[in-house]
């Protein structure tokens, strides 16, 4: 048998690369993890999750300063300022907090962080700064990056027209923000400045925001992002912009095509979607060929058609998220080292962290539907407003609902639907349940305790059965 220098390594430190490297190790696996940038964490913990919510925290605090939310508690304050660069320093803090923290499960683990970019020789061999490292296995993790939009030219270093990295590092408030795509990022980054006190004007192509929500939600979420004064232009596609000096003028047209129209904006950040970091990995150096939508494709393994290189995370096909990603960094290392491993990839929650927050898993009401009748079977719904929960109510956080789908004949959820302040914890409580193939009368029917906006999912639950008690 080929002596190798490591028994896997993993091509990058996002969630994915280095949640599996330390389960890997953890398995007894002689681990490396190549990483390129300064720190690990990859995007998510140094420009994605983390930061993005450091500063929907903030904002959000300084929100509630400003709008009254806390004179209403009887909280007295004089005049109200923000102080940007405390806050981003705030942000920095939990980035590096983290980011370093994974430097140190990387030594607790006795995984080898080998610095620099990885190009592949050959299937087993990796060159990181001049250097060769071998290994049995080769994970591809090498996550995504921004889906540039032509005739918008990115200067992140300008900060006139920013991706999502230039929209977190902003030094000043923009007094009008155009955000191309509404989307998650769109939505949770217009959000903040938003707050913070910019006008922001939310470009989206498609007729309703959030694409790959369930259509009540995607409803809803339009309904209340106008009321906290966003400006929506739904099927509304952008064809250039230039910009002259501090300002941008973007050209914007109807999205089934019309007549065109400029808006000027200070900052414009566009965030149209994110694709696979494939490039300048040398996979023709190992023949590994990519999808249409230029992802590598996997086996349930996470084999790749390339023996001895499997992929995980943004880099293959699946939802982008750091969830996804770590689920599955844990079941290759798994897979590597037992020959099992588990994602379900049918129960895999999204959350899009605004005030309110939206979140789901499993199938929207219109799949639901759309696979009953092609089985010939049927469904039920049940919902709850978030206005009819009693803490809710007390917190004076009216917008949203719960809303169930199960099958009718089986009763078995199908998908869980979401709008409420803390609605990205409580969809755990509906993954979970779906995980364990749960009725809906099984949640109706377990004891949530009063008062949490928790009891709107049992209370959605017993609506799908016809017989919620608060509406
Ligand atoms: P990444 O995190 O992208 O990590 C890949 C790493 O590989 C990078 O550090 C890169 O430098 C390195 N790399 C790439 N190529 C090479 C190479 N050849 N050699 C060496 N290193 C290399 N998801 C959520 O679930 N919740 C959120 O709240 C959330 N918020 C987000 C906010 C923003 C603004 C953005 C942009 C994304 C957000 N995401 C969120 C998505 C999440 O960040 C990604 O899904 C997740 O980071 C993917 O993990 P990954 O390990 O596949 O890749
Ligand atoms: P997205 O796919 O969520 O949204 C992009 C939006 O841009 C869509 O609504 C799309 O219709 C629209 N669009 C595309 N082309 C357009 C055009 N030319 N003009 C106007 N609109 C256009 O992608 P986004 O927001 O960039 O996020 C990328 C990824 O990052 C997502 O897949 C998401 O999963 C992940 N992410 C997750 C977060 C979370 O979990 N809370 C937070 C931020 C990002």
């Amino acid at each position: 048998m080929a002596n190798y220098d490591y028994d896997v390594i993993f091509i990058g430190a996002g969630p994915g690369g280095y949640v599996g490297a330390i389960r890997a190790a953890q398995l007894g696996l002689k681990t490396a993890c190549v990483e390129s940038r300064e720190t690990l964490g990859g995007t998510c913990l140094n420009v994605g999750c983390i930061p993005s919510k450091a500063l929907l925290h903030g904002s959000e605090k300084f929100a509630e300063a400003v709008d009254g939310t806390l004179a209403r508690y009887g909280v007295k304050l004089g005049k109200v300022e923000l102080d940007l660069a405390a806050l981003q320093a705030d942000k920095a803090d939990a980035v590096k907090g983290l980011t370093g923290g994974i430097e140190f499960l990387f030594k607790k683990n006795k995984v080898e962080w080998l610095k620099g970019h990885a190009t592949f020789k050959d299937a087993h061999t990796v060159t990181v700064a001049g250097k060769d490292y071998s290994a049995k296995e080769i994970v591809i993790a090498t996550g995504s990056s921004v889906t540039p939009l032509p005739g918008v030219e990115i200067d992140n270093d300008k900060g006139i027209i920013v991706d999502s990295t230039g929209a977190l590092a902003l030094d000043r408030v923009p007094e009008h923000l155009v955000v191309i795509g509404g989307g998650v990022i769109g939505l949770e980054m217009g959000s903040v400045w938003r707050r913070l006190g910019a006008k922001v004007t939310v470009v989206e192509f498609l007729d309703q925001l959030l694409p790959g929500m369930d259509g009540d939600v995607r409803k809803e979420a339009a309904k209340i992002f106008k009321k906290q004064g966003l400006e929506l232009k739904l099927g509304t596609k952008v064809t250039g912009a230039a910009v002259k000096g501090k300002k941008a003028t973007l050209t914007i047209e109807p999205a089934k095509g019309g007549a065109s129209e400029t808006i000027e904006a200070d900052c414009v950040l566009v965030a149209v979607g994110r694709r696979p970091n494939t490039q300048g990995l040398g996979l023709e150096n190992i023949g590994l060929e990519l999808n249409a939508r230029g992802q590598i494709e996997t086996g349930p393994d996470f084999r790749t058609s390339v023996d001895g290189v499997r992929a995980i995370g943004d880099v293959i096909p699946g939802p982008m998220l750091a969830h996804k990603a770590e689920d599955e960094g844990i079941a290759v290392a798994e897979y590597i080292a037992t020959g099992t491993g588990i994602v379900n990839h049918d129960v895999i929650p999204g959350v899009v962290y605004t005030m309110p927050e939206f979140a789901g898993v499993g199938l929207t009401e219109e799949q639901a539907r759309e696979q009953a009748a092609a089985s010939g079977s049927e469904i039920k719904v049940g919902k709850f407003a978030m206005l009819a929960n009693s803490r809710a109510k007390t917190n004076h956080e009216p917008d949203g609902f719960v809303k169930v789908i199960a099958d009718a004949k089986t009763d078995k959820v199908l998908g869980v639907w979401a709008i409420a302040s803390v609605a990205g914890t409580m969809i755990a409580e509906a993954a979970l349940a779906m995980e364990f193939g749960a009725t809906s009368e099984d949640i109706a029917y377990t004891c949530h305790a009063h008062p949490t906006h928790a009891e709107a999912m049992k209370e959605a639950a017993m609506a799908v059965q016809g017989k919620p008690i608060h509406m």
